[in-house]
């Protein structure tokens, strides 16, 4: 199509006050372009390679927000503007951030979207730097804020993993403790038993039973409290009839190993009547610095649970972008969560489906944001109530659910809080970052998508993930 005179480019607020020289520029690189009521203008997402000013005719702009095409603008505004608009930042690369459609038949004046950024730059070069100080002053805010929340965020998990490590940390301790005790009334009693003159073949039959008792310790069936009680009022005749004193202290240790009378009479054939006390409280301590290791062995082994779930947790070790099983990151985020979990009288229920497939993602991220939903639906469930994880395949994506049992989120603000700042908490409890950070991660970060779903009683946040690598970002 011909290109306009200069009159008419005049005409357009935006080149009214345009230098002939310039004109000539824009009327040589612009083309008339004629659109069909209904067809597409600019497509969201493609190469930006158009600056489009509208001649005549109406234009919409549409937006893809969580899912949904949503409408931004509608104008029939002669020299109106759209497309590759970030002239004074733009170097080439760029997406349009929204689709254009012609409402009625419309005609643009189309303009290289490269090119004319160049010109732009070449001819308003202070213009050029304040623009650009604006957007990186806002990129700047962004980084900064997103930091905040993350610090945040860090902060009350580590409060979270502090608390969770010190539990079993002062069991290993106590239980050292009374190791150190037993073990040394364990060498006294060797040392009675030794002057006792025992014949070496008794020793070594007692060190036998020693052995056996010992094993029972950590395999002995869990007793009912009742059948517990049983056998230790056995034990206690047993002491009694067998002149035993304090025969109770002995009989609820040997209970824990599941040891009954049987087994004693054994240790009496074996030892004679001379020789029994010291027999059996020998084999009493035996038994108890088995179960105090045992308690021992438990709490260091939960510490290195935590360590190793707070080392996934922060990826520290791991590259960024990997393939992984999702539910890794679930794990260790419910491991790190799971004091307030706990506290908070939250039932957690995993529905997951293990036979996903690994997914290609930034797991710490990931991590992040499935900190952000149990965070806010822990917080949903005032008094407790059921936190879901669930994990599906879905056609071509990866869902993973996270569930709550709580009041739900009031239609009006199903939109909302997405929204940054948006929290209905109140001062120093809530930022309103959560969704906005995960939301970005999730759709900006691995091209996938973030949604709510809520009834009274039934919340479910929606992550959907594409399994395969999507084109980088
Ligand atoms: N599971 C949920 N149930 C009900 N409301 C929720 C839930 N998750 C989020 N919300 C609402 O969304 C708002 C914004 O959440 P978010 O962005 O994480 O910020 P914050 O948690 O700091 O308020 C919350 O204040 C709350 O009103
Ligand atoms: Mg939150």
């Amino acid at each position: 199509m011909s290109a306009l005179s200069h009159d008419e480019l005049r005409t357009l607020f935006l080149f009214e006050k345009l230098s002939e020289e310039q004109l000539d520029w824009i009327a040589e690189h612009g083309t008339v372009r004629s659109y069909a009521a209904g067809a597409t203008v600019a497509q969201e997402g493609e190469p930006s390679t158009c600056f489009f000013v509208l001649l005549s005719g109406t234009l919409r702009m549409c937006r893809t927000v969580r899912g949904d095409l949503i409408e931004i603008n509608r104008t029939d505004y002669r020299g109106s503007y759209c497309g590759a608009t970030q002239l004074a930042i733009q170097r080439g690369g760029e997406n349009y951030s929204a689709s254009v459609f012609a409402v009625t038949d419309a005609s643009f004046l189309e303009l290289p979207a490269e090119e004319f950024s160049a010109k732009f730059r070449e001819w308003f070069p202070m213009a050029t730097h304040l623009l650009q100080g604006a957007f990186l002053g806002r990129q700047n805010t962004d980084f900064v804020i997103g930091q905040r929340e993350r610090l945040l965020a860090l902060g009350s998990l580590s409060a979270g993993l502090t608390h969770e490590l010190n539990n079993p940390a002062a069991a290993a301790v106590r239980a050292t403790a009374s190791l150190r005790e037993r073990v040394a009334g364990m060498r006294s009693k060797l040392a009675k038993l030794a002057r006792g003159d025992i014949d070496p073949d008794l020793l070594e039959k007692l060190l036998d039973i020693q052995e056996t008792l010992v094993k029972r310790v950590g395999s002995a069936p869990k007793l009912s409290a009742v059948q517990a009680s049983d056998l230790e009022d056995q034990l206690t005749d047993w002491f009694d009839d067998h002149e035993i004193e304090q025969g109770w202290d002995l009989a609820a240790v040997f209970v824990q190993a599941g040891i009954g009378t049987d087994e004693l009479d054994e240790v009496l054939s074996a030892v004679g009547d001379e020789l029994l006390d010291g027999a059996l409280r020998w084999l009493g301590y035996a038994v108890e610095t088995e179960s105090l290791m045992g308690e021992i062995e438990d709490a260091t082994t939960r510490i290195s649970t935590l360590v190793g779930a707070a080392k996934q947790y922060s990826q520290m070790d791991r590259a960024p972008y990997q393939w992984i099983d999702v539910h890794d990151g679930l794990d260790s985020t419910l491991v790190m969560l799971s004091g307030k979990l706990h506290k908070a009288h939250i039932e957690v229920v995993k529905d997951y489906d293990r036979s996903v497939p690994n997914i290609p993602a930034y797991a710490g991220e990931l991590n992040q944001v499935w900190t952000n939903l149990i965070d806010n639906a822990v917080g949903a469930m005032k008094g407790g109530g059921t936190l879901t994880i669930r994990t599906a395949l879905e056609k071509d994506q990866l869902l993973v659910e996270v569930c709550d049992t709580g009041p739900g989120v009031p239609k009006e603000l199903k939109q909302r809080i997405f929204e940054p700042f948006f929290t209905t908490k109140g001062v120093g409890e809530g930022t309103g970052l959560g969704l906005d950070i995960s939301f970005r991660i999730v759709a900006n970060r691995h091209h996938g998508d973030l949604r709510v779903k809520s009834v009274p009683g039934d919340t479910r946040f929606q992550v959907r993930l594409p399994l395969t690598e999507q084109a980088s970002d």
